[in-house]
């Protein structure tokens, strides 16, 4: 009961022990106080003071990360991405899809949606992502041509083909790059492989999900059911 009133977003556990205390709580129109009580998601209706309670398994957030907090559930020194969700927002205890750098900024997925997780982020899944840089130096279409081939990182690893775009060409150039992979620093370090470096760096989207632009760095919004669906029914290109 408690649980579910929690899932729910009335309240921590604690809090939702002292709404049922008030008689308010009903489980198919009779009056529940005991927190332990057991419910059927799909078969009781629970209510409180008259309303439906929607349950709620999964929570899917998509937030602006600003550049400073660390894409993790706890660090012992920085800020992160977590310490940014309102506490209804926590319950269900979502986590980040993947990493961005610190420093990166842009489209970041939060859910506590394991499978759906773990669909994005696998290797053999190749889901594009696509990141939005400004860069110190020229780009040239050397680079795009580099890249399409795949490059070498400074491991000796090589990487996919990468997708690259030149926006603006000039002392810093403005490009937009989509890769399949997720490794460590990969756009800074498929740059740095051509010999220049990121200046600014954010994420715009992740397969068929883009950063919704009216979010301002450090908001978030729940994804629509619309979104969701999109995410959960991807298939990537071969
Ligand atoms: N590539 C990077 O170098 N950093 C990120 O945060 C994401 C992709």
């Amino acid at each position: 009961m408690d649980k579910f009133l929690a899932n729910a977003g009335l309240g921590s556990r604690k809090e939702v022990k002292q709404i049922l205390k008030k008689n308010i709580v009903k489980v198919n129109g009779v009056i529940v106080k005991d927190s332990k009580a057991h419910i059927d998601p799909q078969q009781d209706e629970v209510t409180v003071r008259g309303e439906k309670v929607d349950y709620k398994e999964y929570i899917y957030l998509m937030m602006n990360k600003p550049a400073g907090v660390i894409s993790a559930t706890e660090d012992k020194h920085d800020e992160t991405v977590i310490d940014l969700l309102e506490v209804n927002d926590t319950i269900l205890n979502p986590f980040p899809v993947g990493r961005l750098d610190k420093d990166t900024e842009g489209l970041l997925l939060l859910t506590n949606d394991g499978q759906l997780s773990h669909q994005l982020l696998s290797p053999k899944k190749h889901v594009p992502k696509t990141y939005f840089a400004v860069i110190k130096g020229e780009v040239t279409d050397q680079d795009i041509s580099a890249f399409s081939k795949g490059v070498i990182l400074d491991d000796g690893y090589h990487t996919k083909p990468g997708e690259l775009v030149i926006l603006k060409s000039g002392i810093h150039s403005d490009i937009e790059l989509t890769i399949m992979e997720g490794k460590f620093h990969q756009v800074k370090r498929m740059f740095e492989a051509v010999g220049k470096k990121v200046i600014y760096l954010k994420r715009i989207s992740m397969g068929p999900l883009a950063l919704d632009e009216t979010l301002e760095l450090g908001e978030y919004r729940e994804l629509t059911e619309e979104e969701v669906l999109l995410l959960k029914e991807y298939e990537p290109k071969a």
